[in-house]
């Protein structure tokens, strides 16, 4: 396998206002920090953050999904990456908080 873990976060941005979406934006901020952090530790040449198109998990954006666990999480924001990385993706401990629940849709 080439990666140990790959991130893909959601950067879609819709045209059509009146359905969710993550934005690119927001999705593009948690990229860039990913990168950066995984870089910082040394981690980023076993891990891989990059962007992605809709993950289908578009009402808890902005989403991500990390395999090859295949777990996605919501409501990411940039505080939350710290947790993910050392939690998550270093200790294979998934940060449960921020798991998507797609029955409670
Ligand atoms: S727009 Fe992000 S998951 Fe669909």
């Amino acid at each position: 396998m080439r990666f140990e873990k790959h991130i893909f976060i959601c950067t879609n941005q819709r045209e059509d206002a009146s359905k969710s979406c993550c934005g690119e934006g927001r999705g593009m901020e948690l990229v860039k920090i990913f990168r950066k952090k995984l870089k910082e530790k040394g981690l980023h040449t076993q891990m891989r953050a990059q962007r992605a198109g809709c993950i289908d998990a578009c009402n808890f954006g902005p989403a991500m999904v990390v395999y090859p666990e295949g777990v996605f999480y919501g409501g990411v924001t940039p505080e939350d990456i710290d947790e993910i990385i050392s939690s998550h993706l270093v200790n294979e401990t998934p940060v449960e908080r921020l798991i998507i629940d797609f029955n409670a849709q």
